[in-house]
């Protein structure tokens, strides 16, 4: 497929950190047509000056120069190309759409890595100059607004001008490798689906644990707050890929239909659920790796007094037949002990106990799917200790397979090179579609309204811990632990 690649936003930390690496992998892995340009727009005319270079020392400094193989290096940067323009100026774009896409044959790929503020003026202009056509395509990222009503502002201003199969909205853990080998997992074993329902599962517990504060973008974060940033996006869509129906193919619209069917049997939090069965926490200063954080009111740029959550924890249900009664504990926090994502499926005692009481201290079998780092699986079950002990002691042990182990040659993209080959293949599968975003904005939104209603307080914990006593307790009060 012959394309071009435009970022808007080209100079900002997103496209030098990650997209620019990706383009650079997928040109090396041979995914990148001949002819592709990869044209970069920002406002900054300094950054004209030798721009394959720039791209290239941001790229050693992210990602090392081992990684770079210069034979692909020459080919991807005379694909590079950089303008000092203004996005959302008709004058400006229009310089593009005359001396660099002038052909209406290659499908141009428009990737708005700026601020969601600046949305509308950039399509106005696109569409202007006649930069919006049929073969072209939006993608953004979060955030996509602050709750349901600011979404879909954002998005009118986006579909107002783009079909809605144009735009592309990117959660970029659908891209991480281990996500989607979650529907592997799932619907291509026949072991665990008679299993995965209310029957045999007794909870399930995800958890996005981060040891990074808010590195430098405390203006940022301190509007938005764990629960915007995280859990509406990125704990929201694990949520729904362990929880929905097998769909009836891997295309885009039959996984998304089921992934909307699971958001919208999310349980609306009442107040009452809300002062119950969520936790906000907010760092302070502690050790992370044995050295010393500040708190996150300590950190550079804060002011004083915030109540932004840098951690939260939230019990939700799903009102469905597979999954009645059966609490998924989400929790994710910023300077935690340690980084890591992980699934987990508890499943149910076993309904009688032979071996007397050596089963009765929590159910034995559990799943873990760790997501990052070192993706893989285990499968915890209870095993005869060997011996002669007549008693028949028990101990938990676990099945252990972790991928790198046994995918040792393979080569992991990183989530941004998946989305971008996506886009290039047009296939939105891994995409979230706009009534996704707005059903876990709704989601969302009841417990934000049921947090000022409650005046729920932000607790502290530690920047090291596993996040507030409070979280604890969350799940204790279900005679439940997290695992850790
Ligand atoms: C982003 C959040 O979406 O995801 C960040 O805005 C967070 O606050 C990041 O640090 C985590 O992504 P990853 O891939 O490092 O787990």
């Amino acid at each position: 497929m012959i394309c071009d690649i435009l970022i808007v936003g080209g100079e900002g930390d997103l496209a030098y950190r990650k997209l620019y690496p990706a383009l650079y992998h997928l040109d090396a892995a041979g995914c990148l047509s001949d002819c592709m340009r990869v044209v970069g727009i920002a406002r900054n005319p300094a950054a004209a000056d030798d721009f394959p270079g720039k791209v290239r020392s941001k790229f050693e400094h992210f990602h090392g120069s081992d990684e770079l193989d210069e034979r692909v290096w020459q080919r991807f940067s005379s694909r590079l190309q950089y303008y000092a323009l203004d996005a959302t100026s008709e004058t400006d774009l229009r310089v593009l759409r005359e001396q660099v896409f002038t052909s209406e044959k290659r499908d141009l790929i428009v990737y708005l890595a700026t601020p969601p503020t600046i949305f509308a003026p950039i399509c106005q202009s696109l569409w202007a100059v006649g930069l919006v056509r049929d073969n072209s395509r939006l993608v953004v990222e979060k955030p996509l607004g602050d709750s349901r009503e600011s979404f879909l502002d954002i998005n009118r201003s986006l579909t107002s001008i783009f079909r809605e199969d144009q735009v592309y909205r990117i959660d970029h853990y659908l891209g991480k490798e281990t996500v989607q080998n979650l529907l592997a997992m799932r619907f291509a074993n026949a072991l665990f689906e008679p299993l995965w329902n209310s029957h045999y599962i007794d909870h399930v517990q995800i958890t996005v644990a981060e040891t990074v504060g808010v590195e430098g973008r405390w203006d940022f974060y301190d509007e938005a707050g764990a629960l915007r940033d995280m859990v509406q996006n990125h704990l929201l869509q694990l949520l729904c890929l362990a929880a929905m129906e097998p769909p009836a193919r891997l295309d885009a619209q039959s996984v998304h239909d089921e992934k909307l069917k699971v958001l919208r049997c999310l349980k609306p939090m009442s107040k009452r659920d809300v002062r119950d069965n969520t936790v906000r926490g907010q760092y302070a200063a502690g050790a992370v790796k044995g050295k010393p954080v500040p708190g996150y009111l300590e950190e550079e740029g804060a002011r004083h007094g915030s109540t932004t959550e840098t951690f939260v924890a939230v019990k939700a249900e799903i009102n469905n037949w597979r999954w009645a009664g059966v609490p998924f504990y989400l929790r994710t926090g910023k300077r935690m002990v340690k980084r890591f994502s992980e699934i987990i499926i508890q499943f149910n005692d076993v309904p009688h106990s032979i071996f007397g009481e050596q089963i009765t201290s929590g159910a034995p079998n559990r799943l873990t799917i760790r997501l990052q780092p070192d993706e893989g699986i285990r499968l915890h079950l209870l095993n005869k200790v060997p011996g002669l002990d007549d008693s028949m002691p028990l101990e938990s042990v676990a099945l252990n397979l972790t991928l790198s182990d046994v995918f040792t040659h393979q080569h992991v993209p990183d989530a941004y090179e998946r989305l971008f080959y996506d886009v290039i293949r047009a296939n939105s599968t891994l995409f979230v579609p706009a009534d996704q975003v707005e059903a876990a904005w709704e989601w969302v939104d009841k417990i934000i309204e049921g947090w000022k209603a409650t005046n729920k307080k932000v607790v502290n914990y530690t920047a090291g811990s596993w996040g507030p006593a409070e979280s604890i307790a969350l799940i204790a009060r279900d005679g439940r632990q997290w695992h850790e």
